[in-house]
Formats: C-alpha cells, sequence, structure tokens
C-alpha cells in the first residue's frame, strides 16, 4: 500500500520508521519531511494545512492511506477533506480535534462525561477572570484556550503572575488562542502521558511515557516542547491505566460520539497521577513528541497495522503485542533553545552510529546540503535506543550520544532519573 505521512518533525521520523518495517507498506512518502525521513523515504513539498492541496497529491500519487503527525493540519480539517475525498486516513476531525485545539472545550466534555479534571471557570473578559484569581489564590494556572505552540499555559505560584499571564493573553499575546482564557486549580502529582487509539467506539491503549518539558538537568529552567521521555512510565501501573480509561478516556470516546463528533486516531491524555488516580490535565489529538519516538521504537511495525485498524474501524479485533522492553529518548537542541538560537550548524559523526531495532537518531529538525546535516531547528535530534532495562536503554542513548560531534548542541544528562 502506499502511505502518506504529514509533518516534518521527530515524530514523523518515527512514525515513518515504524511505517516502513511493516511488509504492508510499499511506498512511503512524507510531507515535508526532512533530512533524517529523506533517508528512509520520500519527501514531498505540499501545503500540509490546505486539505485540498493534500487531497490532489494523494490522488496523484495513488495514496491508500493517510497519516496525520502535527495539530495544526487536524485543526484546519485536513482529516476531513481527506476522508470527504474517500481517503482511508488516520487523525480526527477538526470537531474532534477541538480536544486538543479548545481547552474550554475540553473542560466541557470532561463536565459532561464525569471525567476527574482540575475545577475551572472560562473568561472571555479580565476583569472577572482576574476577580477569580483573588478569590481562589495561588498557586493557580492560566491557560489561552486556543493553541499557541505549547506556550500558552502559566503555571502562577503567584497571584500577581496569574494577574499578568491573563493581562498579556487578553491583550494579545497568544493571538486569538487568548480570546477566552481558562483558569484551573494547580494539581499536584507525578504527570504521564497515556496513549490511546480510538476509531470512534472501540479504544485500545497503546503505551505510556513520561516526558521531561524543563530545559535543564534537574528540571531546571524554562519549558520546551519536551528534551527527552521514556516508556513505560512507571507510575501508569496497570491498576491506574485501568482506571484512567474506565473514568476519562472511555467516558470522553462516549460523549464525542453521542455529540456526533466520534474522535478516531490517537487521543494523548495528559494524567496527573496522585494517591492512585490520575486526573487529567490536558488532551492532545496526535501523538506527543517526542513520546512517539519512544513509542515506536517498542512498538515497531505493528503500529502500521494498529493505525490501520483504527482507520478501518475495526480496533475491537485489534491487540498489542507488547514486549517486556523500555526506550529513552534523548532530545540533542540546538543552545539557546527555547530562547533564540542559531541554525546552520554542522551536525557530525551520525554516519557511524547504528541504525537498528534498539538504536535510532530520530531527526527533529535537520536538513541536508552538499552531502552534510545541518541544524534547522530548535529541537534538532531524537537520540533513542530500546533495552531490557530503562538504564540498559539509557546507557545505549547517551553512548550514541557521546560519537556525535556537534559543538552547537546540547542536551539533558539526565533522562530518565525518574524512574532511574
Ligand atoms: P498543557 O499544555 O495543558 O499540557 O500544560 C502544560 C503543562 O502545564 C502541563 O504539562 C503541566 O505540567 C502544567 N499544567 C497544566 N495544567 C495544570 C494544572 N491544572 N495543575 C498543575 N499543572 C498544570
Ligand atoms: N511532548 C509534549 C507534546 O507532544 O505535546
Amino acid at each position: 500500500m502506499n502511505i502518506l505521512i504529514l509533518g516534518s518533525g521527530g515524530r514523523e521520523h518515527a512514525l515513518a520508521w515504524a511505517v516502513k518495517q511493516n511488509p504492508k507498506c510499499d511506498r512511503l512518502i512524507v510531507a515535508p519531511g526532512n533530512a533524517g525521513i529523506a533517508q528512509l523515504a520520500e519527501v514531498a513539498d505540499i501545503n500540509i494545512l490546505d486539505g485540498a492541496s493534500v487531497v490532489i497529491f494523494c490522488e496523484e500519487n495513488a495514496i491508500d492511506f493517510v497519516i496525520i503527525g502535527p495539530e495544526a493540519p487536524l485543526a484546519a480539517g485536513v482529516a476531513d477533506a481527506t476522508r470527504a475525498a474517500g481517503l482511508l486516513t488516520f487523525g480526527p476531525s477538526a470537531a474532534a480535534a477541538r480536544l486538543e485545539a479548545s481547552k474550554g472545550f475540553t473542560k466541557e466534555i470532561c463536565d459532561a462525561c464525569g471525567a476527574p479534571t482540575a475545577a475551572y471557570a472560562s473568561f472571555t473578559e479580565a476583569a472577572p477572570a482576574k476577580a477569580y484569581v483573588t478569590a481562589q489564590g495561588a498557586p493557580i494556572v492560566v491557560k489561552a484556550d486556543g493553541l499557541a505552540a505549547g506556550k500558552g499555559v502559566i503555571v502562577a505560584l503567584t497571584e500577581a503572575e496569574a494577574l499578568a499571564a491573563i493581562d498579556d493573553m487578553f491583550g494579545g499575546e497568544f493571538g486569538a488562542a487568548g480570546a477566552e482564557v481558562v483558569i484551573e486549580e494547580f494539581m499536584t502529582g507525578e504527570e504521564a502521558s497515556f496513549f490511546i487509539l480510538t476509531d470512534g467506539v472501540s479504544a485500545l491503549p497503546i503505551g505510556t511515557a513520561q516526558d521531561h518539558k524543563r530545559v535543564g538537568d534537574g528540571d531546571t529552567g524554562p519549558n520546551t516542547g519536551g528534551m527527552g521521555a521514556y516508556s513505560p512510565a512507571p507510575v501508569l501501573t496497570d491498576e491506574i491505566s485501568a482506571r484512567a480509561m474506565e473514568e476519562i478516556v472511555l467516558p470522553t470516546i462516549r460523549e464525542m460520539a453521542r455529540r456526533g463528533t466520534p474522535y478516531q486516531g490517537v487521543l494523548y491524555a495528559g494524567l496527573m497521577i496522585k494517591d492512585g488516580q490520575g486526573r487529567l490535565v490536558e488532551y492532545n489529538a496526535r501523538f506527543g513528541d517526542p513520546e512517539t519516538q519512544v513509542l515506536m521504537m517498542r512498538l515497531g511495525a505493528q503500529a502500521l497495522d494498529l493505525m490501520l485498524a483504527c482507520a478501518e474501524g475495526r480496533l475491537d479485533q485489534a491487540q498489542v503485542n507488547w514486549a517486556n522492553d523500555h526506550a529513552i529518548t534523548v532530545v540533542m537542541a540546538a543552545k539557546g533553545y527555547p530562547g533564540a538560537y542559531s541554525k546552520g550548524s554542522e551536525i557530525r559523526g551520525l554516519d557511524r552510529l547504528p541504525a537498528d531495532s534498539r538504536h535510532m537518531v530520530f531527526h527533529a529538525g535537520t536538513i541536508e546540503k552538499d552531502g552534510a546535516i545541518l541544524a534547522s531547528g530548535g529541537r534538532v535530534l531524537n537520540i533513542t535506543a530500546r533495552g531490557d532495562t530503562l538504564s540498559d536503554a539509557r546507557n545505549r542513548a547517551y553512548a550514541m550520544i557521546d560519537h556525535i560531534r556537534w559543538p552547537d548542541g546540547f542536551c539533558r544528562s539526565d533522562i530518565g532519573w525518574r524512574a532511574l
């Protein structure tokens, strides 16, 4: 079958790597892709935010299956366009992707289906929002309702910080995403990510992971898109996962179907775990980045079969073949990230690294120029390894990093510390 994956990050490189190993995959195209992806698939330059362009490309290239990686094309309705054209598609409709694109909408769904989450209120004006903060006190969490590239959440430790965040959001710092503001109770506990495939009716958990959001060792410094991840997440025990399915995930899926907007794709539930129970922090309508890199390392070729079963509405017959393994990914970023950083520095030593079922360097932001690999983003490489234990996986990943020569890059040295 001919498969098109939309996206250009480490997530899409990992998806492409897993899909490519499956004998069902004849031709694999990734749009727009990156230099690492181009080593294993064809890449194509199309406007992935425009459903009509994607449909035309699929028709011209006899694509049988479309996998949508990032949230922006989902929110823009690309899955609606491809499904309307009769293309088998992995990824939710724009209406269902509101579970990520609107925090207020997600809260409303939680209310409607009784899913445990932080207490909250939503506002469209600053004055009542500020009065609410003053009444509740700090710490408190202020969120822009819409998509803000992961930057629209302010965990305010003081009331003054929360009030300033409200002014920033209503002042237009996040554009239209901040026209509505959700203010939430600050939850304590341990965070973990839970990934579930659903065809709108059936649901199948496909793994757990923990991300490292802060830029520096020991979870210090500013927030990032994620500096590393590992799977499984020990805090998400079988018991807590089962409870989260019953209390949060399945009620959400039923509520979305009841509203006539069934959710089909991967549902990424960010959970806060405390006293044996998970509460919902947020949903994402896509795979996590870099969590996908560790999930794909563990799932391998079966990831394609699972995504196909999801898109074809036969998840009730699908199952995951688990191995008793652990995977870790360490993000190498350009010095300066998540602040200002320069692009174009050369990365050497990649060609001598192993690339097999236990070791992969997924590219997140690279381009190739005259045979050299150059950094072209903030998060640039995901050094990913699998082992029988987490420390085995960790040692393999850091051993690979020792061979990479990139003076303009850095990574955290403590990925996995919480579980180790
Ligand atoms: P989100 O974009 O909703 O995932 O928020 C980004 C991060 O902010 C989360 O991963 C949490 O670490 C933190 N966060 C969000 N909401 C809350 C909350 N209600 N209580 C505590 N921390 C939160
Ligand atoms: N790693 C966090 C995310 O993908 O949203």
